[in-house]
C-alpha cells in the first residue's frame, strides 16, 4: 500500500511553489520556514510549527545549531517522513555556529546537526557569520566576546575547506555563506574550490541591499532573504531607536488593503517576486499558511513592485553588535560599509 502524504485540504501543493535553480542543477523551494524563535517561542512550539507547515505544503526549513531546537525539529522531520513525505522533497538548511570555525570543529558540528535533525544529509549548510565571534544566549548588545576578531580571510578559508569536505563526503549537498559583504564574497569566490550556492542575507522592503543582491545573483548564487517581514519580534538586543517598521509603511499597508491580507504577507510576496527566497518565521498556522499561499497567487503589479523598490531605507535591523571585536568602532565595521574589509 502506498504511504503518500496528503496535504491539508486548505494547504498548497508544493509542486506549485516556484523553485529557484542553483548552479548545481538542484532547485531550492522559493519559500522556507524560519526557525529562530527570537528568544520568545519554545523549541517545542517551533518544532510543532515545522511539522504543521510541512503538512500545509512547506518543503524548505531554515535551521541552525544556535537556535537550540534542531533536536526537536528532527523529531518533526522524522514524523513527516514516516507519514510519507519523501526526503528528496524536503530542503533542509542548517548553519555552522561562530564558535565552531576551527578546522577540527566543522565536520563534528555538521554531524551533530545531522544527528539532531535525524537526517543523512543536509541540502544546504551555511557558515552562519564570517567571524569566529560568539556570545552567550540572550546577552545585551554591549556584551563582547574577549577573543573576538575581525574577518581574517585565511582563517575563513580554513573553515571553508572543511565545508568543502562536507560536500565531498556527501554529508551536505550545497554550502553557502551568510552575513557576508561584497568584498568578502569576492575573496571567497576567488579562493573557493566549491563555490557558495546560496547566500543568506537580511532582506526586507526597508533593507533591500540592491548592490549585494545584484552581486550575488550575477555570480550565480541564490539569495535567501532572512527577516523578510522586518523581524517585528526580534530580541531587544537587535533594536535601536532609528529602526523603521516595514509592516507600517504606507506603501505596504495600501497594497495589503487591496489584497485584503496582513502587511507581513505583502513583504513575503514582494520578496519571492523580486527573486530572493524568503524564510519568514511564524508558529501561527494562519500566518505561515498565508505566507505560503501568497507565493502561488496573482503577482503584485509592476507599479506595486516599483513602489516597493522606492521605499528602501537602508535600515539594517540585525546589526550584529555582539560580534564586534576589541577596538572596533561600531557595528558598521562588520558590514564593510566603505567597500573594503575592516581589518582592525
Ligand atoms: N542567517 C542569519 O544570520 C539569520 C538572521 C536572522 C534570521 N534568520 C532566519 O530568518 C528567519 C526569519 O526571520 P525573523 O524570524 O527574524 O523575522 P521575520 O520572519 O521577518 O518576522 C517574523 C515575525 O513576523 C510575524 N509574522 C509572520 N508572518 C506573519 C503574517 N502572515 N501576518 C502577520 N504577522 C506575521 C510574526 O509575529 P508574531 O509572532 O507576533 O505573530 C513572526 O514572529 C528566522 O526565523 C531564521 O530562520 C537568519
Amino acid at each position: 500500500m502506498s504511504n503518500a502524504f496528503v496535504i491539508a485540504s486548505d494547504g498548497v501543493d508544493p509542486k506549485l511553489v516556484p523553485h529557484r535553480p542553483l548552479y548545481t542543477g538542484a532547485k531550492i523551494p522559493g519559500i522556507g520556514l524560519g526557525t529562530f524563535g527570537s528568544d520568545r517561542f519554545s523549541a517545542e512550539e517551533i518544532a510543532q510549527a515545522v511539522q504543521d507547515a510541512i503538512a500545509v505544503g512547506y518543503r524548505q526549513i531554515d535551521c541552525a545549531s544556535v537556535y537550540g531546537n534542531e533536536h526537536l525539529i528532527g523529531l518533526a522531520l522524522r514524523d513527516v517522513m514516516a507519514g510519507g513525505v519523501p526526503r528528496e522533497e524536503l530542503w533542509i538548511t542548517s548553519k555552522l555556529w561562530n564558535d565552531k570555525h576551527g578546522e577540527y570543529d566543522v565536520i563534528p558540528s555538521c554531524e551533530k546537526s545531522l544527528k539532531d535533525l535525524q537526517l543523512d544529509y543536509l541540502d544546504l549548510y551555511l557558515v552562519h557569520w564570517p567571524f569566529p565571534n560568539h556570545h552567550a544566549p540572550g546577552v545585551s548588545a554591549d556584551s563582547r566576546d574577549p577573543c573576538a576578531q575581525p574577518y581574517i580571510h585565511e582563517h575563513f578559508m580554513k573553515t571553508w575547506r572543511q565545508m568543502e569536505k562536507l560536500v565531498e563526503r556527501g554529508l551536505v549537498r550545497h554550502i553557502g555563506t551568510s552575513n557576508v559583504t561584497i568584498p568578502k564574497l569576492k575573496l571567497i569566490l576567488r579562493d573557493a574550490e566549491i563555490k557558495p550556492a546560496c547566500n543568506e542575507m537580511e532582506l526586507h522592503p526597508h533593507f533591500q541591499q540592491p548592490d549585494l543582491f545584484r552581486f550575488v545573483v550575477n555570480n550565480g548564487i541564490v539569495p535567501i532573504g532572512y527577516s523578510p517581514i522586518g523581524s517585528p519580534r526580534r530580541p531587544n538586543r537587535d533594536r535601536t531607536d532609528a529602526d523603521t517598521v516595514d509592516i507600517e509603511d504606507p506603501v505596504i499597508v495600501t497594497i495589503a488593503q487591496r489584497l485584503n491580507v496582513h502587511p507581513a504577507v505583502v513583504c513575503v510576496k514582494w520578496a519571492a517576486q523580486r527573486g530572493q527566497v524568503p524564510i519568514p518565521f511564524s508558529i501561527r498556522r494562519e500566518q505561515y499558511l498565508s505566507n505560503l499561499k501568497c507565493v502561488v497567487s496573482d503577482p503584485l503589479t509592476d507599479e506595486e513592485m516599483q513602489a516597493i523598490a522606492g521605499i528602501d531605507k537602508n535600515c539594517r535591523l540585525i546589526k550584529g553588535q555582539v560580534f564586534l571585536w576589541q577596538g572596533a568602532r561600531g557595528w558598521e565595521d562588520l558590514w564593510d560599509v566603505n567597500g573594503e574589509i575592516t581589518t582592525r
